[in-house]
């Protein structure tokens, strides 16, 4: 069974269509080969509220596995990504960020300027992942592999329940 995945690209400019959203593609392509199925993507600007109300939708309403964010999480006065996430999540998952920075620093010490931030929200993990083409390479391969455990451990009741009727 392929894990449910949804793609939330947070970016004022693709939001008012002045710029092409590459970004977004390119985390639910490499979902996608990972054997993730690509069931709800959007764009949102920056602002902390609606960010907030489509990781609730992609966890309360959609039943979404794993909710990627792209975008958002740097030091700009509008990057409010990583609030957002913590704020609707009830857990947090700060090893999936920490990971992150640790591969993404052997490549530029710029990685340290991402604010990521992972967590659980009811049985969605959500991960924030910055914003340009070569960060979401960067990042999300050094975190993929491991996710599924993290998912097959979150939604092992849900599973089990689904297996014996
Ligand atoms: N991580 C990797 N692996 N590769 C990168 O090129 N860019 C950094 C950082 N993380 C980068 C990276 C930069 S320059 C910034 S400003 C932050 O991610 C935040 O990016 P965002 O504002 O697009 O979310």
């Amino acid at each position: 069974m392929s894990w449910k995945a949804a793609v939330i690209t947070v970016s004022d400019k693709g939001y008012a269509g002045k710029r092409e959203d590459t970004g977004g593609p390119l985390v639910a392509e490499m979902l996608r080969q990972a054997g993730y199925e690509i069931a709800y993507a959007s764009i949102v600007p920056d602002e902390r509220e609606m960010i907030e109300r489509e990781l609730i939708k992609t966890a309360d309403e959609l039943d979404i596995a794993l909710t990627v964010t792209t975008g958002g999480t740097g030091f700009s006065p509008r990057d409010v990504t990583p609030e957002a996430t913590v704020a609707v999540c009830q857990r947090l998952a700060p090893g999936i960020g920490e990971a992150m920075r640790y591969e993404s620093l052997k490549v530029t010490n710029r990685a340290m300027l991402s604010r990521a931030a992972a967590g659980i929200r009811g049985s969605t993990l959500i991960v924030n992942l910055p914003g340009s083409p070569k960060a979401i390479r960067e990042n999300l391969a050094a975190v993929l592999p491991a996710l599924d455990h993290g998912l097959e451990m979150l939604r092992k009741e849900q599973r089990d329940h689904a297996e014996n009727g």
